[in-house]
């Protein structure tokens, strides 16, 4: 193409203007566009670019923010009317403790997740040492990083101060920066002055053209700006979704531990609140800030059993001499670049450790037993005890068992599934993704083929015309090839209104099982990536199916900031739903994967944990 204009503009140059016309018109024409096209503030997907950055199966829904009062919802909190109107990020003590129920410490409060912290403000005690760290990143990375941080406080005998859990819209994802940008983006998400904002539903604003938006005033700009931002991101403590006091005491007894793991709620993320907080003079002085500069720069490494390179002459190092202390920066292989030994952080005198970021499974390692016991505990122990999250789950399950005694399945319960095909990686990956899921999918087919075969074989001779049994397989090419699987009498096709589920599923094969795909696969019912697969497995069902489930979550407001919660709930409800499955089979370095294979189906099958791989 392009060669064969250079030839053409040689000898017809009046031509090469005439295409740089033509193309000149078309800019203009998508400028004019682009001016004229507001800007849909909400709801894409949740996930970034940044690492495996997860919650990304909210995407799914194609709907905007509606306006629902929270007044009349059951799993808002009890909240004080009156701190609402004056809720403040950099105002600590706006929450009166007058309202909460005491002691918070550690006491589980499973019927309401309040939307404020159970570890109230206190001072720090004599002689009381931190460590803290700088969020970042999506839900399943924040969480992560949560682990490792307690097992460092752990193993440092530090208070953790705990940050608020960060939930946001993609376009106010706070993803790694270096400690002095990310410490201001942190302090730039403040409520400060924008409380107006509580009751203004960016998603309700009529489009605007370029004339009506030409005519708007500086401050509707400013309003509307302010306002849009506001609602795509807010803070809940991580109490909200997990019971962290549980975790926090129930440590006692592993690994040799005598006394529950210590927190301190940091509501607000930047070094004032730290000085006005933590009772600090200087913070130069009393705080050791670990000031990364890469993405991963130090990897901390567990030399508690074995020595792994401090020098001679640093074993002893002088009370009055810091310097000596400063952890070991040695060469690594692999992504970090830098190693800190734990038992020179053991040592750090300073009041405040102040790490940046403490992202990545591999962060800290674990090579003694005890760390290892403690890793574990932390990864297995952090229950999401949501109430409303866990309700909705409930009323799926129930779904789900009467739709398998409708359809007469043959298994009971159902198979859980994750398949990601959102950003990067997982864009391109995701025909072989889908791929890799139905070969297990048949696998399991084939497993519940021998191990129901005599129900089968009975069921077939009660009513031979109702259960079609299929040829069995060999087993290997029934591993290999997933179109062994019998397939739905009623194949998708675009062009007709998309079946429910109901209809697909009541005409297949009783042995066809039930499945939950948890996804971020828009309208997956009618989507032609799916096509092959819901032919194949026509029992499978979409959180779009569970309307009840949905209904319960969509009016959830957190009402410290007012903000629509429905995005993230609907998020952490599918991967609760998926992890219920009999068996689960996810996406490949999807932390969202990683989240339900490693903290929600352990949870919900300690049984079979064994056997699991
Ligand atoms: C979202 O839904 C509306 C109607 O409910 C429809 O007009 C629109 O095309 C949908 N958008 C997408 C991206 O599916
Ligand atoms: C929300 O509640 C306020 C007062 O409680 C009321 O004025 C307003 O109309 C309500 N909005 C909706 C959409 O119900
Ligand atoms: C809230 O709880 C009350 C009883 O505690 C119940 O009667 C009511 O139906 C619930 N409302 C919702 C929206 O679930
Ligand atoms: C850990 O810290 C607590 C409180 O700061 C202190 O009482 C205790 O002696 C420390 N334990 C060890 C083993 O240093
Ligand atoms: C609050 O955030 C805004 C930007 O969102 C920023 O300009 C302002 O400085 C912040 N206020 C404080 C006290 O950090
Ligand atoms: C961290 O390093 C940056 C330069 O990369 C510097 O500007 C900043 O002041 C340092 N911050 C702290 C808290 O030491």
């Amino acid at each position: 193409m392009t060669a064969k204009q250079g030839s053409q503009s040689k000898s017809e140059p009046r031509s090469r203007n005439w295409t740089l016309f033509i193309g000149l018109i078309f800019f203009v024409v998508l400028f004019v566009l682009a001016l004229q096209v507001e800007w849909v503030p909400y709801l894409n997907t949740y996930s970034s670019k940044d690492d495996t950055v997860v919650l990304d199966s909210a995407s799914r829904h194609n709907r905007t923010i509606s306006t629902i009062n929270n007044s009349d919802n059951n799993y808002s909190n009890d909240f004080n009317n009156n701190d609402r109107t004056t809720a403040n990020t950099h105002n600590p003590s706006h929450h009166d403790t007058a309202t909460r129920p005491e002691p918070l410490q550690l006491e589980g409060n499973k019927e309401h997740n309040p939307f404020i912290t159970m570890f109230p403000p206190r001072p720090p005690a004599e002689g009381e040492r931190f460590l803290a760290y700088l969020p970042h990143s999506g839900f399943h990375n924040q969480l992560i990083t949560l682990e490792t941080a307690l097992r460092l406080a752990v193993s440092l005998n530090r208070t953790l101060l705990l940050p608020p859990l960060y939930l946001s819209h993609k376009k106010q994802a706070l993803v790694w920066k270096e400690p002095p940008i990310l410490l201001k983006q942190w302090s730039d998400r403040n409520r400060t002055g924008v409380d107006y904002c509580r009751t203004i539903e960016p998603a309700t604003w009529p489009r605007k053209n370029r004339k009506q938006r030409e005519a708007m005033t500086e401050q509707e700009r400013l309003i509307e700006h302010q306002c849009r931002f506001y609602h795509l991101w807010t803070t809940t403590p991580w109490t909200y979704f997990y019971d962290i006091p549980k975790i926090l005491s129930d440590v006692v007894g592993v690994a040799g531990e005598t006394t529950p793991i210590r927190v301190f709620s940091r509501p607000v993320i930047t070094m004032e609140w730290l000085k006005d907080n933590l009772q600090v003079q200087d913070l130069q002085k009393e705080m050791y800030f670990f000031n990364d500069t890469s993405r991963y720069e130090y990897l901390i490494v567990d030399d508690s059993e074995t020595d792994y390179g401090v020098k001679p002459g640093d074993e002893k190092p002088q009370e009055d001499d810091h310097s000596t202390l400063i952890p070991e920066t040695m060469a690594t292989e692999g992504k970090f670049s830098k190693r800190l030994l734990l038992t020179d952080l053991q040592r750090r005198p300073e009041k405040i450790l102040h790490f940046g970021s403490l992202f990545a499974t591999d962060r800290f390692e674990a090579r003694s037993q005890r760390q290892r016991d403690l890793k574990r505990y932390l990864s297995k122990g952090m229950d999401l005890w949501n109430q409303a999250i866990l309700d909705a789950t409930q009323m799926a399950e129930d779904q789900i068992k009467v739709w398998s005694k409708e359809t007469n399945r043959l298994a009971s319960g159902f198979l859980g599934v994750h398949l990601r095909t959102e950003d990067g990686i997982f864009e391109k990956g995701a025909p072989m993704n889908l791929q890799r899921i139905m070969v297990w999918l048949g696998e399991m087919v084939k497993q519940d083929r021998s191990r129901y075969s005599s129900k089968l074989r009975l069921r077939q001779r009660a009513d031979p015309g109702l259960v079609p049994v299929p040829q069995a397989q060999p087993a290997a090419e029934a591993a290999v090839q997933p179109s062994q699987v019998p397939a739905s009498p009623i194949p998708t096709t675009s062009d007709e209104a998309v079946p429910t589920f109901l209809e697909r599923c009541q005409s297949s094969p009783a042995e066809s099982p039930m499945i939950f795909m948890a996804t971020d696969v828009h309208q997956p019912r009618s989507a032609p990536l799916l096509k092959e697969f819901l032919d194949q497995f026509p029992c499978t069902m979409f959180l779009s199916d569970f309307q009840e489930s949905d209904a319960l979550l969509e009016s959830i407001r957190n009402p410290v900031d007012n903000v629509l919660m429905w995005p993230y709930m609907v998020a952490l409800m599918d991967a609760n739903l998926a992890a219920k499955g009999r068996a689960f089979q996810g996406t490949d370095r999807s932390t969202f994967t990683a989240y339900i294979i490693n903290h929600l189906w352990p949870e919900y099958h300690p049984e079979a944990m064994s056997e699991y791989k």
